[in-house]
């Protein structure tokens, strides 16, 4: 298999929701880019920008309201119910807050073997208990959990059953939509260490969605940033981490904690996100930025490949290049 081989290619995406007041509110807007075989893709932005948005709509769990998520190993499987249920299985998705994301009526061992049931694998109780337990020591559970309910569980253990439930279907993508956040900070390091392990003995392809640059720079081995919707900066984690061009990205790095050499201004955010029902014309960026020019407000600027593989949407850096 060739390390750049594209699994999941998003074209065009558009997102709507019904706002209030019948104002549609655009949470992801004409985005296009795709995830590599193999990679950890780590998506950031600050909330509302659409991400978890993106998340589902890459493993469809979410219709997009126009624009395609295509994934390289199906043939087009819409309206084929065999193929979209083969699909769900190949994409699972990971969600910040284990107390509501798992059923705390049900057991453990229940839960983690629902979905083995729902897709018909394995042939009686016995051999679905093996495989139970087998994803359970992998996420660092033992058998002793089977029969524990969720209320009994930590936040960090509750989300290894989480992962555990994802990962029991074998698939090839995983997005993972804050899955840290909502846990003890002494825990999210194992939680982390615990995904990176999975994905190399498994093969894994994940999104890793957090709005937290620090994390996503963690594991991730490109970044994309995203803001209003649309994706502003895309490029590997070093081209991100050292190198960011955008605006937006530079002020995302001087709002976290410890800033980073290739950001020595103070960029703090100023102002508040707008909302995404009422979209600024030109650059979206244009009322928070500090470097906001004329043609900022007039003409919204398009990804260009800045350097091989580092994107940027910015009417500042595109100026630079010509
Ligand atoms: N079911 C929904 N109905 C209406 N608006 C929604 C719904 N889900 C999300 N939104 C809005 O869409 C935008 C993007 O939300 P979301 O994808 O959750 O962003 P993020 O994960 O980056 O915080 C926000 O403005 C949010 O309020
Ligand atoms: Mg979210």
């Amino acid at each position: 298999m060739r390390q750049h081989d594209i699994l999941v290619e998003c074209s065009q995406l558009v997102k709507e929701y019904k706002g209030t007041r019948n104002k549609p509110v655009r949470a992801v807007h004409d985005l296009s880019f795709s995830i590599r075989q193999g990679e950890t893709f780590g998506l950031v932005g600050e909330s509302g920008c659409g991400k978890s948005t993106l998340g589902q709509l890459m493993v469809r769990l979410l219709e997009p309201t126009s624009g395609t998520v295509r994934y390289t190993n199906f043939q087009d499987g819409r309206g084929n119910r065999k193929q979209e249920k083969a699909m769900r299985k190949e994409n699972q998705i990971i969600f910040q807050d284990p107390y509501s994301s798992i059923n705390p009526r049900k057991r453990i061992g229940w839960l983690v073997e629902e979905p083995l049931i729902i897709h018909g694998i394995g042939k009686d109780a016995q051999e679905r208990k093996a495989m139970v337990c087998s994803i359970l020591k992998e996420v660092g559970l033992d058998d002793s959990y089977l029969d524990r309910w969720p209320r009994e569980l930590s936040g960090g253990q509750r989300q290894r059953v989480a992962i555990a439930i994802a990962l029991i279907l074998n698939p090839s993508f995983v997005v993972c939509d804050e899955v840290v956040s909502a846990l003890d900070v002494s825990v999210q390091a194992q939680v982390l260490n615990l995904l990176q392990e999975l994905q190399e003995k498994f093969g894994l392809t994940y999104l890793f969605i957090s709005h937290n640059l620090q994390v996503v720079s963690y594991l991730s081995d490109r970044i994309g940033v995203m803001y209003l919707g649309g994706l502003v900066e895309m490029g590997d984690t070093e081209q991100i981490y050292h190198h960011c061009l955008h605006p937006y990205t530079k002020a995302l790095f001087s709002a976290s904690v410890d800033a980073f050499d290739s950001v020595k201004e103070d960029l703090l955010l100023s102002g508040d996100i707008p909302s995404p029902s009422r979209s600024p014309s030109g650059c979206p960026f244009h009322t928070r930025c500090i470097s906001c020019m004329k043609r900022c407000i007039e003409e919204n600027p398009s990804m260009v490949e800045v350097s091989p593989g580092h994107f940027c949407a910015c009417h500042l850096i595109q100026g630079m290049n010509t």
